[in-house]
């Protein structure tokens, strides 16, 4: 339950650089808010909920929104889930009992959505434990040196790579198809054409240094198979180039194609 003094409302996409600068409070950026606002919005509105202190709609205090994930793997196969996101609360306002307002109403709308799971990524570790969420899967992060060494895999003599920018007309459908596959329990599924088309987006703000988004798609007889988004980050050390390459997102159906 809310405390007193304080109402919720559904902004709609009008209020999206109020959202926005709630957000900036909640996770400091140093991105401009034009710069933000010129890149597509992820959000689905008639998910997105804002806390308001009572008579006082023109400013928000709090803001959680949630994304429909439609058919996520879970073990044993898919279900809807309700990722929560864009959770924070205003500094000026915290610690009041809004997160857990908040987060009550979402599992209350969860209940009527026919979600039976929430999912996440935590800011901190620390905040959700006592809501229910614990650790479902873990990230991976593997930094790989130049020459490092590799074995071979049965399988990959029929595979086939091409490497091109990134184009969300030409490529969008390929990624769409290739990550909606993956049945692993842990990944999370990219549903609503919002989220689909700000991940796509290579706007400048999403590039901290490095070129534009390129793609490398595997092929097996024609077929996509696989594919990878990265960005190479060119950069010269005493010794010469020094350069690093950035993969946002890899796809594969097996493990030679990966
Ligand atoms: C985290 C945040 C949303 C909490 O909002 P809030 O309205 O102050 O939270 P509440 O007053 O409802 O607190 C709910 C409970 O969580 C606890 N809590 C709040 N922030 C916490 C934190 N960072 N770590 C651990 N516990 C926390 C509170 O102590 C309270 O515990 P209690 O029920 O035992 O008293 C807010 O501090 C915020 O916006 N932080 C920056 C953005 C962020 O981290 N968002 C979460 C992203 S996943």
């Amino acid at each position: 339950m809310l405390p007193e003094g304080f109402d919720m409302i559904s902004p709609g996409p009008d209020r999206l650089a109020e959202v926005l600068e709630l957000d900036r409070w909640a996770f400091p950026t140093t991105d401009a808010l034009e710069d933000l606002l010129a890149v597509p919005s992820p959000l689905t509105w008639e998910r997105t909920r804002a806390v308001i202190r009572s008579g006082r709609p023109e400013e928000l205090v709090a803001l959680r929104a949630s994304y429909p994930f439609g058919h996520c793997p879970v073990p044993g196969g898919r279900l809807k889930v309700a990722g929560l996101t864009w959770v924070g609360v205003h500094p000026q306002w915290r610690r009041r009992g809004l997160l857990s307002a908040m987060i009550a109403e979402h599992f209350a709308h969860c209940h009527d959505r026919d979600e039976p799971v929430s999912l996440l990524f935590a800011a901190e570790a620390g905040i959700y434990g006592r809501f229910g969420y614990g650790l479902a899967s873990r990230q991976v992060n593997l930094t790989l040196p130049r020459r490092a060494a590799l074995r071979d895999l049965p399988g990959t003599e029929d595979l086939e790579v091409r490497i091109e920018k990134l184009s969300p007309e030409r490529h969008g459908g390929l990624i769409a198809r290739l990550h909606g596959a993956v049945e692993r329990p842990g990944w999370v599924t990219r549903e609503t054409p919002e989220l689909a088309a700000m991940w796509l987006c290579d706007a400048p703000i999403f590039r901290h240094g490095s070129e534009e988004q390129r793609i490398l798609v595997v092929e097996r007889a024609g077929e996509p198979v696989g594919y990878a988004l990265f960005r190479p980050k060119g950069t010269w050390g005493p010794a010469g180039p020094d350069g690093s390459v950035g993969v946002t997102e890899a796809v594969a159906s097996d493990p030679a194609v990966a």
